[in-house]
This record gives structure tokens, sequence and C-alpha cells, in this order.
């Protein structure tokens, strides 16, 4: 079901639906670019995307960090500045509220940006990986990086170069990090899918997931997607506008629900 402007989309939220939110106990929020876009952080597709600038095959390919580390690691320290300046918008701070409000919560993100942890978030899975972190390509030692500073392209102690800790296009996803991802999608009562164009997979295909395995899916984004066409109910707007209203109106108390001129039982 498709609905228009924030205020407009929450009201009309089915009353089933709603109860279905509130009684709750595992919920799954399945974020992309269009979370952070609020805060700043460009997105990757669609207007004034990334990609619309920048070549990912010499950017975000082993390739492309073989032929010139150095480049590679000056578009991400570019990002990195970025992200550091960046602070949490609203929908980051509802996503935050969940986890204390829902008993199995977690966040699964395609992020690298940190965004999440920055807003309060513990329990995020990181698909993609995460700009604040490198790893040797020799032996895969992770170490964390404080900030935008540094020389690049970073050394490890063994000599050999650190690539950032993100996952690059034709590269796959750590195994155990996907499959604790598809368990808690698999496992979700609800599953709130924010800011993601659903293109890039195997991330895109964990809504069908909780779709298939009997639980409601719940899509914000500016415009629709492929999840719209499965998805329970579709909000188009932004992120930091409609998250916080549907957060009032799902910790709202219950009297709201009923006999309440906006929310019509259907
Ligand atoms: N509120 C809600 N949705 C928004 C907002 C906003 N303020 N701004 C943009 N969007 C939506 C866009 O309509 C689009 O559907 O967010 C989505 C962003 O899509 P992409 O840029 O494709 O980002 P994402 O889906 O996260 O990309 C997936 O692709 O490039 C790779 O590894 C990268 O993790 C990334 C993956």
């Amino acid at each position: 079901m498709v609905t228009p402007g924030p205020a407009a989309a929450v009201a009309s939220v089915p009353g089933h639906l709603l109860r279905t939110v509130r009684a709750a106990r595992r919920v799954s929020v399945l974020t992309g670019a269009g979370v952070s876009a609020e805060s700043g952080i460009p997105t990757f597709r669609g207007a004034g995307g990334i990609w619309g600038k920048y070549d990912y095959t010499r950017l975000a390919t082993p390739a492309g960090f073989s032929e010139d580390p150095r480049l590679v690691w000056e578009w991400y320290r570019l990002r990195q500045r970025e992200i550091w300046k960046a602070r949490p918008n609203p929908a980051h701070d509802v996503i935050a509220a969940m986890e204390m409000r829902f008993e199995d919560f977690h966040v699964i993100t395609q992020n690298i940006d940190g965004m999440h942890e920055r807003a309060g978030n513990r329990k995020v899975i990181e698909l993609h990986g995460n700009i604040w972190r490198m790893r040797c390509t020799r032996d895969g030692t992770m170490i964390g990086i404080p900030g935008p500073v540094g020389e690049i392209p970073p050394v490890c102690q063994c000599g050999s170069l650190m690539r950032p800790d993100v996952v690059w296009f034709g590269e796959a996803l750590s195994p155990a990090v996907l499959e604790v991802a598809s368990q808690a999608a698999r496992e979700s009562d609800v599953m709130f899918v924010v800011g993601t164009s659903a293109v890039v997979h195997p991330a895109a295909a964990l809504p069908a997931l909780t779709k298939d395995s009997g639980g409601v899916v719940i899509e914000v984004n500016l415009e629709p997607t492929d999840v719209s066409t499965y998805a329970d109910v579709s909000f188009f707007g932004r992120a930091g506008e409609i998250m916080p209203a549907l957060w009032t109106l799902i910790s709202s108390p219950e009297r709201f629900m009923t006999g309440h001129p906006i929310i019509r039982d259907r």
C-alpha cells in the first residue's frame, strides 16, 4: 500500500499493522545510504549520487586498488572527512531508540559510515564494512582508524599495504556476517527497510526473507523500489521526517489506537 507525505502516511497506517509492530519482539532495520542523506552524506545512485561523479571501477574495486592505491586512499580520505563532519539525523536517532524498545533488535546496514553506532546503536550488522577500519592486504590484520588523519597509503607493520575494510564491487560479503544478517531477517516479526534502492545483492534480498518467513515489511524511501512490490506498507518521503512520526505512533500509549480520528481500523 502506498501513502503520500509523512503526516498523512503515518496517519493512515492500518491498525492491525500498528498492533503487529507494537507487539513485535524481534525487529530489524535494513538501511542504505538514504538514511544518512539528511546528515549530508551523499547517496550512491540517483540525483547527486556518488557513482554519477566518480568512477567506481578505479575507486571501489580490488583492480582499481592494486593499480593506484594512493588514489583510492585519497578518495576514502575525502569521504572520511565528509562523514567526520556529519551528525546522526532524526532517522538514526529513532533507530537507536528502537534498540531500547524491542527485545531482539538488529540494524543491518549497507552503510560504511558508522553513523548508527554514533547514534547509539550497539546491535549493528555491517554488511559492507566500515570506513573507520583498515586491514592488512597480506594477513588481514584489522586496525581501527581514529579519524581522517595519517599517512596514505597506510602501511602495515609487516610492510604490506593496508586497504579500507569495506566490501568493493566484485568482492563477496563475509559469509559469517551474511549468515547473521540472513538469520536476523528470517526471524524478524517486523523489518523496516529505510533508504536503500534495493539494487545491490545480497543485501537487497533480505527483506524478502522476512516476508517469506511471515514477517511484516515496512519501507521508507523517497521513491518506490523493488521492495515496494511486496512491502506491507511503503512510506514515500524523507526518512528524517517519517521515522520520527512513525516512532511517535509506535511508542504512543495504546489509547491512541481506538477512537482516535486519524486511526481507522481497516
Ligand atoms: N530518506 C529516505 N530515502 C532516501 C533519502 C531520504 N532522505 N534520500 C535518498 N533516499 C533513497 C533513494 O531514493 C534511494 O532509493 O535512498 C536510496 C539510496 O540508494 P543508493 O544510493 O543506491 O544506496 P544503497 O541502496 O545504500 O546502495 C547499496 O551500493 O554502491 C554500493 O556498497 C554501496 O552500500 C552501497 C550499495
